[in-house]
């Protein structure tokens, strides 16, 4: 181990907490140096493939040319600068561009800085829509398993107690259903009329078609669409959170457009500034923002993040968009679709597969053998990637991956080699 290697890890260990990180069981971090394309570089010069597009963020590549130019052109014209009372082009650009690639009907983009608050920032407008028309709602509806963000409301509508445990006697009131998979989707519904009668439901949060952090787990859409229809009827603001599926890894731009029943609002961050700077963005139809639209103040969303609209995140947004609609990375993400097509086809009967699923460029499979989220195991997984040049996050007995849509057909080989490798081994 050089020198300098160990003593970033070493000054990172005595400086820094890191997120979803139990030190005493975790003491180093691996110190990356550079990024390129769908690789990462530790100080050796040992790459790494970015499976996950660092938290599906980077799905263009990392460091990608045209980004940084944006950001570097935008950095000399107008940094930071506050957002109530003032606005400039890159806000309006990125906001007007959005809207006319959004399904019909949204009509206002509200600027945050991250995933949660994007979330956070939706169960607030439907909670605070109703208080406006005087109706006396204050509980939000969500799935089991899904997941949201860390911030509090979006943690109480986050069904994963191994992130919210500590936390519980101080969550907004929620109430939870099963996911619709096609079987169950009838019983879904008649809990769903059931639950309506006894609770006052404000909004529905739900991630459309595949829950990522409960391991990628896809379920049915056309009961997702039922329960749409169903909220719909009841007056109880349907917010789609697309932070982890928008900007195209579902093989459309955004999940929603694959299910009949649009939503209300929609939540944005991850690939949505390609992961070059920290942005959300909350959307919403214009009836929701109606309800706030007042003499009075106080019907207001008094909700405010000082990075709100920064110019360098929005026009880095927009630039990731003109991205994603050419014909280059169409091209790409189908190549992708593709090859993860004729993979599963290829493995899906091998004895140590639970299972096997794909939804556009995400691919995810379970492992035969009963395992910890966080457990040894686990970690034996993720070193055995990175000991093959493969960054990858395994949630317990699941492995997936979101790759890059400009992954190189070497470098996806080299993932499913290693998948196979991987079912023989453990
Ligand atoms: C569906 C979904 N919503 C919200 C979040 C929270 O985003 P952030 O980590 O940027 O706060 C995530 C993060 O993975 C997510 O997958």
């Amino acid at each position: 181990m050089s020198k300098q290697k160990s003593s970033l890890k070493k000054r990172d260990s005595e400086a820094i907490w890191h997120p979803l990180t139990q030190h005493k069981t975790h003491k180093y971090s691996l110190p990356l140096s550079k990024a390129k394309g769908a690789l990462l570089y530790d100080e050796k010069g040992n790459s790494y493939i970015d499976a996950i597009c660092s938290w599906y963020t980077a799905m263009y590549g990392h460091c990608n040319d045209k980004l940084v130019k944006t950001i570097s052109k935008q950095a000399q014209e107008l940094d930071q600068v506050i957002f109530s009372g003032f606005t400039h082009k890159p806000a309006i650009d990125f906001a007007e561009k959005l809207l006319n690639i959004l399904p019909e009907g949204f009509s206002k983009v509200f600027y945050n800085d991250n995933g949660s608050t994007a979330t956070e920032i939706g169960i607030k407008m439907a909670l605070q829509y109703h208080y406006n028309k005087g109706a006396e709602r204050n509980t939000i509806l969500a799935f089991e398993e899904g997941f949201h963000g860390d911030t509090f409301g979006a943690m109480s509508a986050s069904g994963l107690s191994v992130y919210n445990g500590p936390f519980e006697e101080h969550f907004i009131k929620v109430v939870r259903i099963p996911k619709p998979n096609g079987e169950n989707n009838a019983e879904v519904l008649s809990q769903l009329k059931q639950l309506c009668n006894d609770k006052k439901i404000a909004g529905f949060i739900y991630e459309p078609l595949i829950q990522g952090a409960a391991g990628m787990k896809i379920y049915d859409k056309s009961g997702l669409n039922d329960l749409l229809t169903f909220c719909k009827s009841k007056n109880i603001i349907c917010i789609a959170d697309e932070v982890m599926t928008g900007f195209g890894k579902t093989g459309t731009c955004f999940a929603s457009e694959q299910i009949k029943e649009k939503p209300d609002i929609i939540c944005l961050s991850k690939a949505l500034t390609a992961g070059m700077l920290p942005m959300g963005a909350t959307v919403c139809q214009s009836f929701i923002y109606e309800a706030f639209y007042d003499k009075a103040i106080s019907k207001g969303l008094f909700h405010a993040h000082t990075y709100s609209g920064n110019p360098l995140a929005c026009a880095v947004a927009l630039e990731a968009i003109n991205l994603y609609q050419s014909s280059e990375i169409q091209q790409n993400i189908q190549h992708v679709i593709q090859a993860h097509r004729h993979f599963m086809a290829e493995i899906h009967n091998h004895p140590k597969l639970k299972d096997i699923r794909q939804l556009g460029v995400i691919l995810a499979l379970d492992l035969n053998i009963e395992m910890e989220r966080y457990g040894n195991m686990r970690d034996k997984i993720y070193a055995f990637f990175m000991e093959r040049g493969i960054y990858l996050r395994p949630l317990g007995q699941t492995v997936y991956i979101v790759p890059p849509y400009i992954i190189s057909r070497e470098e996806l080989s080299q993932i499913y080699r290693a998948f196979r490798e991987m079912l023989n081994e453990f």
